[in-house]
């Protein structure tokens, strides 16, 4: 499918992270000459910014099979077992949102990592024993938005950490011409260029706007997506200069109309504007954070004089 072929195979074809990228390079071929499995590999960054991707790729450079599951499909250690079970020497296993393991199932994990072994208990009541259950070597790629959600056991079990960042804009531009490319659509530069400036720093974003972009040229008749295509369909899905979608420009007047630019309590946002607090927390506040369009204080979130601007509004005089 078109989705499946937007993502890299190779570490050579994915294009930014580079410092993750540069290390993972040195390991995996480290690795590869001793012919062993690749260390357990944490990645931990906002959503959108490729770690499956990312774990795809590290299992194609491996030359292994991956099995991908994440933290809440694994409800009890006979699950884990199943699939530990099917691993074969230096498979990749891929974890997503591993900070949300079941704490049973995480302690399992701990030998699985350590020593490649899970000692688990068969039968019930006088019967129940316990069974020793060797496991081939293997890598455990765990995916998560923030390493702090981690216990401290699992997260030093991983050899490999690596934070993924936020993509410049000529990252993103890259990634969007690349992917017009797949589409075998047409884009000027300045329409790439435009919709990486307005993707907030994350490559799923962008891939989705260029989608819903190339309809909307394509039903223009247009045949080539430029600047001003771009500013017009962005117009339309209500994606602002700076990339704030409905959901961030909705918080960001929230705070400062409801609670003069606060501080505010991140449950009251939440309940305020309709949106989970982990949604809030996870996929908005990172990047107003990350652009310096709020704040966190220790009694909440403050709107700053940016974002004022940003919205065309006059901060209070202090
Ligand atoms: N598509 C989405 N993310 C990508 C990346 N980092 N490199 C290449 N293509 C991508």
């Amino acid at each position: 499918s078109l989705e499946k072929s937007l993502r890299p195979q190779r570490l050579a074809q994915y294009i930014g992270q580079d410092q993750v990228k540069t290390e993972l390079q040195v390991y995996i071929a480290a690795a590869k000459q001793r012919q062993e499995s690749l260390d357990h590999v944490l990645l931990y960054g906002p959503p959108g910014l490729g770690k499956t991707t990312l774990a795809m790729v590290i299992a194609n450079e491996m030359q292994v099979s991956i099995r991908t599951t994440s933290g809440p499909a694994i409800e009890r250690p006979g699950d884990l077992v199943a699939i530990l079970n099917e691993l074969e020497p230096g498979d990749v296993l891929f974890i997503d949102e591993i900070h949300r393991l079941p704490k049973v199932v995480e302690e399992m994990l701990y030998s699985a990592m350590e020593d490649f072994f899970v000692d688990i208990i068969i039968g019930q009541g006088p019967t129940a024993h316990p069974v020793h259950f060797p496991l081939p070597p293997f890598t455990l790629i765990g995916a998560t938005t923030r390493a702090g959600l981690l216990s401290a056991p699992l997260r030093d079990r991983f050899g490999i950490v690596a934070h993924m960042a936020y993509y410049d804009e000529s990252a993103l531009t890259e990634i969007v011409q690349r992917s017009a490319d797949i589409f075998d659509t047409q884009i000027a530069g300045t329409g790439a260029h435009e919709i990486a400036r307005r993707s907030r720093g994350t490559p799923r974003i962008a891939n989705r706007l260029l989608k819903r972009i190339r309809d909307f040229a394509q039903v223009a008749q247009q045949d080539t997506i430029d600047q001003s295509i771009v500013q017009r369909a962005l117009q339309l899905l209500q994606v602002d200069t700076r990339g704030l979608d409905v959901v961030d420009q909705k918080l960001l007047h929230t705070m400062i109309e409801f609670y003069n630019g606060g501080p505010v309590g991140l449950s009251t946002l939440a309940a305020n504007i309709g949106e989970e607090t982990d949604t809030i927390e996870e996929m908005y506040e990172p990047y107003l954070l990350q652009i310096g369009f709020i704040k966190r204080t220790p009694r909440g979130r403050i709107a700053t004089e940016l974002a004022y601007q940003h919205l065309g509004l006059t901060p209070p005089t202090k």
